[in-house]
């Protein structure tokens, strides 16, 4: 507390990121990244870009990589937005859709940045209480909020909804903008893109950082009819004209445009988190039916907290959260098929 802040920033709880540790190499299974390196031409691209140019300041529109994501999801330049990671995306729907005092709605259990961002712009929030088996109830959306925000996959379950359940939302509730964060769809969901020339209330927000190996280059993007892209751009350029720089969008191009790197990837990790959830229902665990890069899982004998400090100890980084009714659930990101055999492994050793 300092006598210059702001009441917003004295009063917000921020987000709170799992943890990137300095002092010793862990097997990470605690921020969803991918395990694999970026594909061998987005490497050689980032290479490309290094040079000297990096004194110029990128193309504040990004428009080489909105037209590669736009051939690539078969949509209009102009009903692609580009941003600082998918956060930053997600954070400039704020101000852009919903004004201070309105309200929006989300699951009670979903991505935590959601409450953050309301609170940071003033925005009221109505939860939505997930059912007991954590699916999202749909019905249970209330009305007369101006935006409702819900992950497919929801994060930190995994589960996903067919795209019917979002389409039948956007039916019931024309006047309020839905928001779908798609940052875990290509592990197996189906994404609602195809359904925004049909409803102007429709914004699906997507990620380079797990599918597409790029979490550290920091590219997100939406996809929505151009007046919703436009009310996007008119936030950005009202706060940083280069969001994205040459390398990041150099890198996310040749990401988007190398399919069968894209698709390989992929499937390698569907395989290994189906392998590995049967692996964890053998020792005893709970495994909610996951379509992302992570599974969520509970242990009948041993307490979530007590495996996450253990496994910490045995070099091995999953994620906890203290919330309620999800403090005996751990999160469990897809590494490598080494990784994921290490894991087995060390639960294994704790279980005798
Ligand atoms: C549900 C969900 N949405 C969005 C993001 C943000 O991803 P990024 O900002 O890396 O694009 C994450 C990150 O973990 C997430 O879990």
């Amino acid at each position: 507390m300092n006598r210059f802040w702001s009441k917003t920033v004295s009063d917000i709880k921020p987000y709170i990121p799992g943890e990137q540790p300095r002092e010793k190499k862990y097997i990470k299974l605690n921020t969803n990244e991918n395990p694999y390196p970026p594909s061998p031409k987005v490497l050689e691209s980032i290479r490309n870009e290094t040079s000297a140019d990096v004194r110029l300041y990128p193309d504040p529109d990004a428009a080489a990589l909105k037209g590669a994501i736009a051939l690539f999801y078969q949509v209009d330049c102009n009903e692609v937005f580009v941003g600082n990671g998918s956060d930053e995306v997600l954070a400039f729907c704020f101000p852009a859709f919903f004004n201070p005092g309105d309200a929006v709605s989300f699951p009670d259990i979903t991505y935590s940045f959601f409450p953050v961002y309301s609170q940071l712009f003033g925005v009221k929030y109505e939860t939505v209480r997930l059912n007991d088996d954590f699916s999202i109830p749909f019905d249970d959306f209330p009305s007369g909020v101006r935006g409702i925000l819900v992950p497919n996959p929801n994060a930190p379950t995994g589960l996903a909804v067919d795209t019917d359940k979002v389409e039948k939302l956007l039916k019931k509730f024309p006047d309020t903008l839905v928001i779908v964060d798609e940052a875990y769809v290509d592990f197996g969901a189906c994404s609602s893109v195809p359904l925004i020339n049909k409803y102007d209330n429709l914004l699906v927000v997507q990620t380079f950082s797990k599918s597409r190996c790029l979490a550290g280059l920091r590219v997100g993007f939406a996809i929505g009819n151009s007046g919703l892209i436009e009310a996007l751009e008119r936030v950005k350029n009202s706060f940083n004209s280069y969001t994205i720089d040459r390398i990041a969008q150099k890198a996310a191009e040749a990401a988007i445009e190398d399919k069968h790197y894209f698709y390989q990837t992929v499937k390698r990790i569907v395989n290994t988190r189906e392998k590995t959830a049967q692996e964890l229902e053998r020792l005893g665990f709970t495994v909610i039916p996951s379509k992302a890069n992570f599974l969520f899982v509970s242990h009948k004998d041993i307490a979530a907290e007590d495996l996450f400090v253990k496994l910490r100890q045995e070099g091995i980084l999953v994620r906890h959260f203290r919330t309620s009714r999800i403090e005996n659930w751990l999160r469990i990101s897809i590494g490598t098929e080494d990784d994921m055999a290490v894991l087995i492994e060390k639960l294994k050793a704790m279980m005798v």
